[in-house]
C-alpha cells in the first residue's frame, strides 16, 4: 500500500512537472500554417536568398522544389553556382560559418521536426528580435535569450505595423516551406492511402458476393 502511495505521488509530480514545462512553450506564438503551395514557394525564395547563406537543407535537392508546384525556369532561377540536381547545400564554406558565428549552423532540413511544435517555434524564432540597447546595436531574442544566429529578417528593424506584419507572413511562409521539406513525401502518402482504403471496400464488396455464391450452392 504504502510502495502504492509513493508510486501514485510520484506520477502526480511527474505529470506537475510535465504541464509546467508545456509552460514554457507558452511563449510560442500559435499561429495556423498555410500549407498552400504559393505560401511555400514563397519560403522557398526566403529560404534560397537569405537563410542559406548560412544554413544547408542537405536532405532536400533543388530540383524537389518542383514538388512544391514551382517550374524549372523558377527553381533555375534561384541557383547561384550550383547545378539544379544538387542538394540544397549553403555555398558559404563551412569554416567561414563556424568562425563567424561559434558554431555551425544547424542544418534545415529536419527543423520543422527536430523542435517541439516546430513550425512555431521557427516563426517565433524569426519574430522574437529585439534591440537590447537604445542605440540600437546589439539584438537578442525572447525565445532563445543569446542566440547565435542575427536578426536574418530584420524584425527588429522593422519601424511599423505594416513592415512588421509584412515579417510575420515571410515567418510564416517559411515555416509552411520547412514543414515541407521535413517530410516531403505526405502529400503522395496520404493519397495512396485513399487509393488504398478505396481499394480494400471494393475488394471487400466483391469477396463478400462471392461468398454468398458460394454459399448459395451449398444450401
Ligand atoms: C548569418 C547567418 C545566419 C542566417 C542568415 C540565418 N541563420 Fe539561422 N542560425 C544561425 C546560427 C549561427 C544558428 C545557431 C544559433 C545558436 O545555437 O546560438 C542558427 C540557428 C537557427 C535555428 C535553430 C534555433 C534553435 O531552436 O535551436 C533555426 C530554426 C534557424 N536558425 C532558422 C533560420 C532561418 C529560417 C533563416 C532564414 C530566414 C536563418 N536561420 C538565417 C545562423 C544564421
Amino acid at each position: 500500500m504504502r510502495s502504492l502511495l509513493v508510486l501514485l505521488s510520484a506520477v502526480t509530480m511527474l505529470a506537475a512537472a510535465q504541464t509546467a514545462m508545456a509552460g514554457a512553450t507558452g511563449a510560442l506564438k500559435m499561429v495556423d500554417i498555410d500549407n498552400s503551395e504559393q505560401a511555400r514557394q514563397r519560403g522557398a525564395e526566403i529560404v534560397v536568398s537569405t537563410c542559406m547563406m548560412c544554413h544547408s537543407l542537405k536532405y532536400i535537392k533543388f530540383s524537389d522544389l518542383s514538388q512544391i508546384g514551382m517550374t524549372e525556369e523558377q527553381i533555375k532561377y534561384l541557383l547561384e553556382d550550383q547545378d539544379i540536381d544538387d542538394r540544397m547545400m549553403s555555398l558559404t564554406p563551412i569554416e567561414v560559418r563556424k568562425e563567424s558565428y561559434g558554431k555551425v549552423p544547424p542544418d534545415l532540413a529536419l527543423m520543422a521536426i527536430a523542435r517541439k511544435k516546430g513550425p512555431q517555434h521557427i516563426y517565433t524564432l524569426l519574430t522574437d528580435y529585439y534591440y537590447k540597447d537604445a542605440e540600437q546595436e546589439e539584438t537578442d531574442n525572447h525565445l532563445f535569450p543569446g542566440i547565435k544566429m542575427p536578426d536574418a529578417l530584420a524584425y527588429a528593424d522593422a519601424e511599423s505595423d505594416e513592415e512588421r506584419a509584412e515579417i510575420e507572413t515571410q515567418a510564416a511562409d517559411v515555416a509552411s516551406f520547412l514543414v515541407w521539406a521535413a517530410d516531403p513525401n505526405a502529400e503522395s502518402r496520404r493519397a495512396i492511402g485513399t487509393y488504398v482504403i478505396i481499394y480494400l471496400i471494393i475488394l471487400t464488396a466483391l469477396l463478400y458476393l462471392l461468398k454468398r455464391r458460394v454459399w448459395s450452392k451449398v444450401h
